[in-house]
């Protein structure tokens, strides 16, 4: 069964799109399994460069049919912003193109203003979240008060059911910094016309990805985020709050465990970071300037969907060993090899002197 599952092996950002653009070539459905519009995937095909947030970046070849699984929290603005931009730059994705699980769930700007809350309450201890509300709206999920896709076929209690929302994270934001509260109306009539737009692509994208299988049909997951950011086995509590590793495109797509054929590990040459936590080869100055880049170049290091500067690092084998043994990966694939060109010495972290030089992970060293 060809389920190919493309995953980042450090803490995302590891330029994953370039290999998904050359696998989907030979894809018929490109599927993301995790996450939310925190990832930002850059692919550059000739003079166009693309940066996607939610739809699979594989859609920009024209034989494929795009897939959004229960797996991910939609924000329906940023998902109807990135059809229009890919419209304006020729690619016309239609309900034919891209089918969204009803079983993902809905990412409001009630989970936005939760996450800017709860960052700037935790202060010194801020993970540096995306400010996307990740975590706000899986935390819904988990506690079973979410809003599926699913529900914006039912007018009527989808309007009720986003008021009720806001109201509760209304009380939950008040608890935790002063100002206004949100105006339920207006975003319950804002994801209304959104719904309206969206019922179409609305199906049961599990069923059509074992039909598909069974078929023989190519199929490849695109792992948002990395390993090291993955809610159970990355660098708790610096981490996202979904599923990015390999594993996850099991559960978040709806298909069976026989069905993956490859795991394509992606790793730079050298390691980076965006948001708090432990990085064991972190460096800084000169050296993190040459890594980094200026931010001149779409490939240089500064968050496609903050535009923060990325820490910078040396590649880190311990984690990349880690990153094999969690997602059983079949091949690795490295990227911006040419970066390191100029510098001497090239340092490569082998194993660490310090049996837990991240706090709370110590199965790393492992
Ligand atoms: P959240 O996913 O916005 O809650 O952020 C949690 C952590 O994951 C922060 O350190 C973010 O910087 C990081 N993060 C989330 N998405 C990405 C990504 O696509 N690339 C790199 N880091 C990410």
């Amino acid at each position: 069964m060809p389920l190919d599952v493309i995953v980042g092996t450090q803490w995302g950002d590891e330029g994953k799109g370039r290999v998904v653009d050359l696998l989907s070539a030979r894809a018929d459905f490109v599927a993301r399994y995790n996450g939310g519009d925190n990832a930002g995937h850059t692919v550059t095909v000739g003079e166009q460069t693309f940066k996607l947030h939610l739809i699979p970046s594989g859609v920009i070849h024209p034989h494929t049919t795009g897939l959004i699984g229960n797996g991910l929290v939609v924000n329906p603005t940023t998902l109807l912003e990135e059809i229009q931009s890919l419209k304006e730059s020729g690619i016309n994705i239609t309900p034919e193109r891209l089918r969204i699980s009803f079983a993902a769930h809905i990412l409001t700007p009630a989970h936005r203003a939760l996450d800017a809350a709860q960052e700037s309450a935790r202060g010194k201890r801020a993970i540096g979240t995306t400010l996307r509300g990740i975590g706000p709206a899986y935390t819904d999920k988990v506690s079973r008060s979410g809003i599926r896709i699913g529900q914006m076929l039912d007018e009527q209690n989808f309007s009720n059911a986003v008021k009720e929302h806001v109201a509760v994270i209304n009380t939950q934001i008040k608890n935790i910094i002063k100002g206004d509260a949100l105006d339920a109306h207006a975003i319950s009539k804002q994801l209304e016309n959104q719904a309206q737009i969206l019922r179409p692509f609305i199906t049961d994208v599990s069923s059509i990805l074992t039909a598909a299988l069974a078929r023989g049909q190519r199929v490849l997951a695109e792992g948002a985020q990395g390993t090291l950011l993955d809610l159970d086995h990355g660098s708790y509590p610096f981490v996202t709050s979904s599923t990015p590793t390999a594993a996850g495109a099991l559960v978040g797509l709806g298909v069976g465990v026989g069905c993956i054929e490859r795991v394509v590990g992606v790793t730079k040459a050298f390691q980076t970071r965006v948001g708090a936590g432990p990085f064991p080869t972190e460096v800084f100055d000169h050296l993190a300037t040459h890594l980094r880049g200026t931010g001149e170049q779409p490939w240089d290091e500064f968050g496609t969907t903050t535009g923060r500067p990325r820490r910078v690092g040396w590649l880190d084998l311990v984690l990349l060993r880690y990153a094999n043994r969690i997602n059983g990966l079949t091949e690795l694939t490295v990227t911006k090899l040419d970066i390191l060109s100029g510098l001497n010495p090239i340092k490569i972290a082998v194993a660490y002197k310090d049996k837990h030089p991240t706090a709370g992970s110590p199965h790393w060293s492992s």
